[in-house]
């Protein structure tokens, strides 16, 4: 089970397997990721992985679209539609 560490509020949770990181931000407001539309429109939940970009999930269709039009690099992910893969490591997001 990954370990995910949200940066700015220093909080950690074991990821359960199958739980979107809305979801798990949802479950917990100690993440302190902010979150409007919840569907890739708006950008506000921009996070920007800085380890363990190879447990996350690929960018969802509607995820690369909205990064490229905001000519985001390929660490930053929306905390919206990012997945995380079952497995062991730590995946470490910031808020941007
Ligand atoms: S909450 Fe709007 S893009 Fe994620």
């Amino acid at each position: 089970m990954p370990r995910l560490v949200f940066e700015r509020t220093r909080f950690e949770v074991d990821y359960p397997d199958g739980v979107s990181v809305l979801e798990a931000c949802d479950r917990d407001i100690r993440a302190g990721v902010p979150f409007s539309c919840r569907h890739a429109n708006c950008g506000i939940c921009r996070l920007e992985v800085t380890e363990g970009m190879e447990l996350c999930e690929p960018r969802t269709n509607w995820e690369d679209e909205l990064l490229t039009y905001l000519k985001e690099g390929p660490t930053i992910r929306l905390g919206c539609q990012l997945r995380i893969a079952a497995g062991e490591g730590v995946v470490r997001l910031r808020v941007q």
